[in-house]
């Protein structure tokens, strides 16, 4: 469900007319829509009704505007965190350090530390050092710091090898046969308070029974943990829940996800602890882009817009399918290959797909662009950073300013060394 619907032919964003996001704002362009967040929010939250204790950590790589992040904060949600940086905006965004998560396989000393000034609430710790460095920063400065061990349930998620994070191979926690005796090691240090476990084993995913294995899995170990005389009072269980990106496929809806959750959990007696991202911001956005050229191809014609690779770049990386449509459809159809103007072959959002006739000037949106899309944007063949627009009802604001080139190379320097470039004539 999203509040992106023709009117009078026309796709809002709520109700707001995309053209009129164009018009005054340029294309490419990312328009979020604030109802949509919030309505997701609130299904994801309903859907954990029957579990117990449940925090709410946004996980906020998924789209970290601050704005956006100032939406789910009043929705009530954390943040789930995963660098210095992300830990800035979820506390600019207002999130209290206390509802803050802080993720990531690879965090450095420095930000360990700052973590523990601002007070995180839940260092998930992903090996053993990372905890005894944790506990030795916290014990420096007279206090101690809550964290959980996440562990590597070994479970296929069945979702791209490239956003799958639960098999045994993966870089991602702990063996989920080594964390008990890790457990034994790391709860007794001062300067941590090793409360709990975590998992996350992918991405889009599509298939709960994977998702409950890999619960059932860790909640072995929780209670393997406190048999053994443990404090356990959380379990972070991750993101990953999937999102419809193709018209008409079925995934399992939050309502869904949060009968199995209750299910598997059942007699936990944790505080249980989710990081969605996708589910909360994928649909709630899409990118808007204008039609450059309509190239004849061999086969079929090549629609090239003014959106590229390096705006989206989950085509290129992981095959992804992101719907498009026009803005303003003139009922007929074409069949056609979508790129943009990289020069990357790579620079392919679709090949032979049935869509929407366009022509050179038409605009057109990719669908669910929400996650994953802004935040993984880079400047690459010199191109501008793409801007974010945030609606809320009849209104609208640019919530990301279009970063142009030439700011990018205003912030280039030649070196004193380099001959001044010769001047022609
Ligand atoms: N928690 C942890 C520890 C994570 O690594 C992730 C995502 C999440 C939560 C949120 O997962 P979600 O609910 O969004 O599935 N760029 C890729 C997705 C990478 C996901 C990385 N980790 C894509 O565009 O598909």
């Amino acid at each position: 469900m999203n509040h992106f619907d023709y009117r009078d032919g026309v796709l809002h964003c709520e109700d707001v007319a995309l053209t009129r996001i164009a018009e005054e704002v340029g294309t490419p362009v990312y328009v979020y829509s604030t109802a949509t967040f919030r309505r997701h929010a609130q299904v994801f939250r309903d859907g954990l009704k029957d579990c117990g204790r449940v925090h709410l950590a946004y996980a906020i790589k998924a789209n970290p505007n601050v704005a956006v992040l100032r939406v789910l904060a009043d929705e009530g949600y954390g943040a789930d965190v995963v660098s210095g940086g992300e830990m800035a905006r979820a506390l600019a965004a207002g999130i209290p350090a206390a509802d803050i998560v802080f993720s990531g396989v690879g965090k450095t000393r420095a930000e360990l530390a700052r973590g523990i000034d601002e007070g995180i609430g839940q260092f998930n710790l992903e090996l053993e050092e990372e905890g005894v460095v944790l506990a030795a920063i916290a014990h420096a400065r007279g206090t101690t710091a809550p964290a959980v061990l996440r562990v590597n349930p070994d479970v296929d998620a069945g979702t791209h090898a490239k956003i799958s994070t639960g098999r045994a191979e993966n870089k991602f926690g702990v063996p989920i046969d080594q964390a008990p005796a890790m457990f034994d090691r790391l709860a007794p240090l001062d300067g941590l308070a090793l409360r709990g476990v975590a998992c996350h084993i992918g991405s889009q995913l599509s298939d709960l029974s994977r998702l409950e294995e890999a619960y059932r899995r860790i909640g072995q170990l929780a209670a393997e943990l406190r048999a053994a005389g443990h404090a356990i009072d959380r379990v972070d269980l991750g993101g990953g829940l999937g999102v419809p990106y193709k018209a008409g496929d079925v995934l399992p809806s939050p309502a869904d996800y949060g009968a199995m959750v209750a299910r598997v959990t059942q007699g936990w007696d944790v505080e249980l602890m989710f990081e969605p991202g996708r589910v909360i911001a994928g649909n709630a956005g899409v990118l808007l882009t204008e039609v450059i050229w309509v190239k004849p191809g061999v086969t079929n014609p090549y629609v090239i817009v003014d959106a590229a690779m390096n705006d989206l770049a989950r085509p290129a990386l992981y095959d992804a399918w992101h719907d498009f449509a026009a803005v303003e459809p003139d009922g007929a159809q074409m069949t056609a290959n979508i790129a943009g103007p990289v020069c990357e072959s790579g620079d392919t959002f679709a090949m032979g797909r049935e869509i929407d006739r366009v022509e050179s000037g038409d605009l057109a949106v990719f669908r669910t662009a929400g996650a994953y899309g802004a935040t993984m944007a880079s400047t690459y063949n010199s191109r501008d950073l793409v801007p974010e627009v945030l609606v809320d009802g009849d209104r609208f604001a640019v919530v990301a300013d279009r970063i142009a080139a030439e700011t990018i190379l205003a912030a280039e320097r030649v070196p004193e060394w380099l001959t001044p470039a010769k001047v022609a004539g």
